[in-house]
């Protein structure tokens, strides 16, 4: 059985108050048409009929052919929206499943529910309900003497009656596409000028056909955005279910409001999550680490036991027991070996710091390659651009870089070396050797004699 999904995105969704159409404003990091797609990506192997208008354009340009597109000139309500995916699907599409594109917590669970219960219904629609306590805004169901669905009453045409029932209409359905191409043609245009998709649901049951409904279990997931105020409300629903589940699998969070974890995010057991931390993309934390407060981590790798403290880290690599911050920077390509120290204000990229390295206060490493238990003291500064190109920096192992050296590379200082407080190094050093001064030249005292 073939199984189509169409969205509608096609309103202006004029209460955003933004330039940006309403379905490209994000929510934990993706657009709500993004979620829309995902929401309806397993239910068949059909691509999903995404119907636009407003911004058309910039909608297309930001799906891309993840979806098929046709377009809906003016807005003449959901039964119209629906029906601009006829020619494209009349025949082809044994099931369509209609959802709107501003619904990002409705779960692909519950849409294959709904195509599973139209699959058994001999009727042509099975739609998804909601059961609150103070209704508003939304179409009534309206229950026939047996409980089966009889009809859906927009608010403004309910009856005083109409207006107290508590099961409302979330707005997705599945149909027997045959049957739905056929209905919408006799959709009578209402009240307020529109044609309406709830009507099919009252044609239906005229005819003595059956309208099923499955009732969601938390209204939450059938929210959909219309201001910004419901895309944050929408965005702490998303947090507080992810940081629970996190806590649950045995993360610690003493303020799980001001954790911010995308999906794609693994975390090890015993981990803190200090607040006001955000861990994005395909970020891993190992076992036993105290991340935060106030840090953004994004798209890298990090061992047991390690330490981040209010700092920014982005597409690097920190290998157990490796600490940094407060206000250390990892950019791409960052390697810092086991154990590790970097503390404050330190920026290190494209460079690989072996384990034991110490880099307690600013300074700033790029694309260099630094040995086992070397010390780089404070102020110490590789200079590897040129204005044109980027030079590497090696140095060996048990060296002892001393404050306010700059390294001007390309350049290879060898193991157990010393650099003078000050000391411009612009040519390779060898091993065991003292250099000082501006620029460096070796002083006759060999390490030795100095420990
Ligand atoms: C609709 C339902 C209502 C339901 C509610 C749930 C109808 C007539 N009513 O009302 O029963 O409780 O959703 O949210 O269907 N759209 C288009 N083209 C149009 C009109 C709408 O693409 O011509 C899209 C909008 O972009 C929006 C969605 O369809 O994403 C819903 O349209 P909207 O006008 O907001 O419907 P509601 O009045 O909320
Ligand atoms: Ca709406």
């Amino acid at each position: 059985m073939t199984v189509t999904a169409v969205i509608l995105a096609a309103g202006q969704g004029t209460r955003m108050r933004s330039a940006l159409p309403k379905v490209l404003h994000k929510v934990a990091g993706r657009s709500l048409v993004q979620y829309s797609l995902d929401a309806v990506a397993q239910l068949g192997d059909t691509t999903p009929v995404l119907v636009v208008g407003h911004a058309a354009e910039a909608v297309r340009a930001a799906v891309g052919d993840t979806a098929r597109y046709v377009v809906q000139a003016e807005q003449l309500g959901t039964g119209h929206a629906v029906r601009m995916a006829g020619p494209l699907l009349k025949g082809k599409s044994d099931l369509v499943v209609v959802i709107y594109a501003d619904m990002p917590l409705l779960s692909s669970d519950v849409l294959q529910r709904l195509v599973d219960q139209q699959r058994a219904n001999d009727g042509p629609i099975t739609m998804l309900t909601v059961e609150v306590d103070n209704p508003r805004g939304f179409g009534r169901i309206v229950r026939a003497a047996g409980g089966s669905v009889q009809a859906i009453v927009e608010e403004a045409q309910c009856t005083p009656e109409q207006l107290a029932i508590r099961e409302l209409n979330v707005g997705v359905y599945c149909f027997d596409g045959d049957w739905l191409w056929e209905a919408l043609e006799r959709v009578p245009l209402s009240p307020k000028g529109e044609y309406y998709l709830t009507d099919t649901v009252g044609l239906a049951t005229k005819s003595g056909l059956a309208v099923q409904a499955i009732m969601m279990d938390d209204p939450a997931d059938a929210m959909g955005i219309n201001t910004r105020v419901h895309l944050a409300e929408a965005e702490a629903i998303m947090r507080a279910r992810t940081n629970q589940i996190w806590m649950e699998s045995g993360i610690t969070m003493p303020d799980p409001n001001t954790v911010y974890i995308e999906q794609g995010v693994v975390i090890g057991q015993d981990t803190i999550i200090m607040p006001n931390t955000h861990l994005h993309g395909a970020t891993q934390i190992g076992q036993n680490c105290i991340i935060g407060p106030n840090s953004i981590i994004d798209d890298c790798r990090i061992g047991n036991g390690c330490r981040v403290l209010s700092s920014m880290l982005e597409k690097a690599i920190m290998d157990d027991n490796a600490d940094i911050g407060p206000f250390g920077r990892l950019r791409k390509g960052a390697h810092l070996g086991e154990g590790v120290h970097m503390g404050n204000f330190g920026e290190v990229k494209d460079s690989y710091l072996a384990p034991g390295v110490k880099m307690g206060h600013f300074s700033y490493i790029g694309n260099a390659d630094i040995g086992e238990d070397v010390n780089i003291g404070a102020g110490t500064i590789t200079c590897n651009y040129d204005g044109k190109n980027k030079y590497p920096t090696e140095i060996g192992a048990g060296t002892f870089i001393g404050s306010d050296t700059m390294l001007v590379a390309p350049l290879k200082i060898g193991k157990n070396v010393i650099t003078g407080a000050g000391a411009v190094v612009k040519n390779d050093v060898q091993d065991n050797e003292v250099v000082a001064g501006v620029p460096a030249r070796p002083i006759k005292k060999k390490r030795e004699e100095i420990d």
